[in-house]
């Protein structure tokens, strides 16, 4: 047997909240069902899983996931600086493939979330210090060979090789400042059930990555993209050049207020991040905004249509969709960043 079908562990990082869509898409895409391990360490948002060396190009192409790691091992760090020598006796005691001891030169990056009294450059300097001395191969920080990666969640820390330098994110050439996670955008497209022959707009689209998300995922579905910000539509035109997805995508500047003006048919799918999707916005009052855009969107929505969308507050749109004859269909907390907003799906009652 050749190395190839060599089995590899692969650490993928997503959203939590996106678990079963992930799922859905190993499946779909890599015809994979089994899952090593789910929430490693306890940390939400993470899988492990065990695929042929030779299929692990595949992975780039998996929209719900954000990054992966050639997965090496896991272990605990205090957050306190205890766990700079936590880290280094991790590194030590850690196995790496025999690849990786006739690697020329390495780097160390690292990446971190939650609270702890040391750096990521600590951290780097540190694990890179362990590899030296363990392994005695040259650090190049420009031209390397290896690129190990620590992925500290609070006390946990993951360590493998970076090979996800085109992951789901590589196409944003203009970033919207609220902008969306590819990740996130993809979920909420395959939560929206698109068929083809259906129509889908984003009236809210900012840099465009719901609707370039819905023209990567789908055919024949006509998807439409606004904003009342021709800047960001700019943006959104740029972004969809990048991926290839220019063709599919109409976008135009209105004014979701005024929506049930400017558009002359119904929409069988809405889906958008609309102000307050992930992030407050200080000029805009969420509750005022709200009144105004959901009972625009539903006079623009098919009888069976259905609405899904992103906020951090869910209570204001479960409040208005009652009084304008929307019901809420789905609901779920996803982690974006630092915010824990909701994706709720409305339907005509
Ligand atoms: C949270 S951002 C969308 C970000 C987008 N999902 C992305 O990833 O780039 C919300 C967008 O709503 C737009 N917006 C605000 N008020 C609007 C209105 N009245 N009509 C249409 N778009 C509006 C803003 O210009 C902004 O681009």
């Amino acid at each position: 047997m050749g190395d190839k079908y060599l089995l590899t562990k692969f650490l993928l990082v997503f959203p939590y909240g996106l678990e079963d869509i992930v799922k859905c898409e190993l499946e779909e895409k890599m015809h994979f069902k089994g899952v090593v391990e789910e929430n490693p360490q306890g940390v939400p948002g993470r899988i492990i899983i065990d695929i042929p060396e030779s299929e692990s190009s595949r992975l780039l192409s998996l929209r719900s996931v954000d990054w992966f790691l050639e997965y090496i091992g896991a272990f605990k760090v205090d957050t306190s600086l205890r766990g700079l020598e936590d880290i280094y006796s991790g590194i030590i005691r850690m196995e790496f493939p025999n690849g990786f001891r006739e690697a020329s030169s390495f780097r160390v990056s690292c990446r971190r979330s939650g609270k702890h009294e040391f750096t990521s450059m600590d951290v780097q300097r540190k694990a890179g210090q362990a590899l030296v001395d363990k392994y005695g191969l040259k650090v190049d920080l420009e031209n390397f060979q290896a690129n190990v990666f620590l992925d500290i969640v609070g006390d946990s820390c993951f360590v493998g090789f970076f090979r996800s330098e085109y992951a789901s994110g590589r196409y944003i050439v203009f970033t919207h400042p609220a902008a969306l996670r590819p990740s996130v955008a993809y979920g909420m497209v395959r939560i929206a059930g698109l068929k083809p022959g259906m129509t889908l707009l984003d009236p809210m689209c900012g840099g465009g990555i719901i609707p370039i998300e819905a023209a990567l995922s789908t055919s024949n579905v006509t998807i439409y993209g606004f904003d009342v910000s021709e800047y960001f539509l700019e943006g959104a035109a740029l972004n969809a050049e990048a991926m290839g997805a220019s063709e599919r995508i109409i976008f135009k500047r209105v004014d979701c207020k005024r929506l049930s003006k400017e558009l002359t048919f119904k929409v069988d799918r809405i889906v958008t991040d609309p102000p307050y999707g992930t992030k407050p916005i200080a000029r805009v009052n969420p509750r005022a905004f709200y009144s105004i855009c959901l009972p625009e969107m539903r006079k623009v929505l098919s009888d069976d249509g259905r609405i899904v969308l992103i906020t951090i507050k869910p209570g204001y749109v479960g409040e208005i969709s009652s009084k304008i004859g929307l019901s809420i269909e789905h609901e779920r907390i996803i982690r974006h960043g630092d915010a824990s907003p909701s994706i709720m799906v409305l339907k005509p009652s």
